[in-house]
């Protein structure tokens, strides 16, 4: 019990490091909270002008939900346990300690959950964003299609109830934090990948 709330906190502190504000500060960019979107994360920070920052945002955002699952496996923890665990670093993304609560939208970070959950599920989640993606150029257009995938995938290849529940939560929260690039999508007037 004291080792699955040790890595509740541990996952939910990783997870409130926010890669995109790091990898900004050390490229010499300006914070991505103020610049295109607002969003810390790789697509912000792709249109900020850096692929390289981008590319590390999205492996350091990755790692920040693989971790801790792997971690929680490693160490024998399943079901609710390693559920918490996901669910805590992909909290952290969100809600992050070090940046006054206020973090960015989780899709690198629940796709590193999903494949530390398992490789398949996550290697699913994955072409399913860049199949979204790809055919429409739009960054978010990929995260809503893989969000609402994805807890499919979890419940028919994974099949625990706590995991499955985990990642409708994930999803759900994934929906709430894109609802301005929702509604951008539907005015037409969401911006495209590689353009500002
Ligand atoms: O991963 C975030 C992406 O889905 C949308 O980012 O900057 O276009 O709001 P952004």
């Amino acid at each position: 019990m004291l080792l699955a709330i040790s890595l509740v906190i541990l996952a939910y502190l990783l997870g409130s490091v926010s890669t995109a504000i790091v990898a900004c500060r050390l490229s010499g960019l300006p914070d991505p909270r103020t610049q295109g979107s607002g969003n810390p994360g790789a697509t912000n920070v792709l249109r900020a002008g850096s692929k390289k920052a981008a590319i590390i945002t999205l492996l350091g955002d990755l790692l920040k939900g693989l971790a801790p699952v792997f971690l929680a496996k490693a160490l024998g923890l399943d079901g609710f346990a390693l559920a918490a665990a996901a669910l805590a670093a992909f909290l952290g993304h969100l809600f992050p300690l070090y940046h006054q609560f206020k973090g960015g939208k989780g899709v690198a970070t629940a796709l590193g959950v999903l494949l530390g959950l398992s490789w398949m599920v996550g290697l699913l989640t994955l072409l399913t964003w860049l199949l979204a993606a790809g055919l429409t150029r739009i960054s978010s257009v990929g995260a809503l299609v893989a969000a609402t995938a994805a807890p499919i995938y979890v419940a028919v290849i994974v099949g625990d109830a706590w995991i499955t529940g985990m990642s409708c939560l994930l999803a759900l929260l994934i929906y709430w934090r894109h609802r301005a690039n929702l509604r951008r999508i539907l005015a037409g007037e969401e911006s495209r990948i590689g353009r500002p």
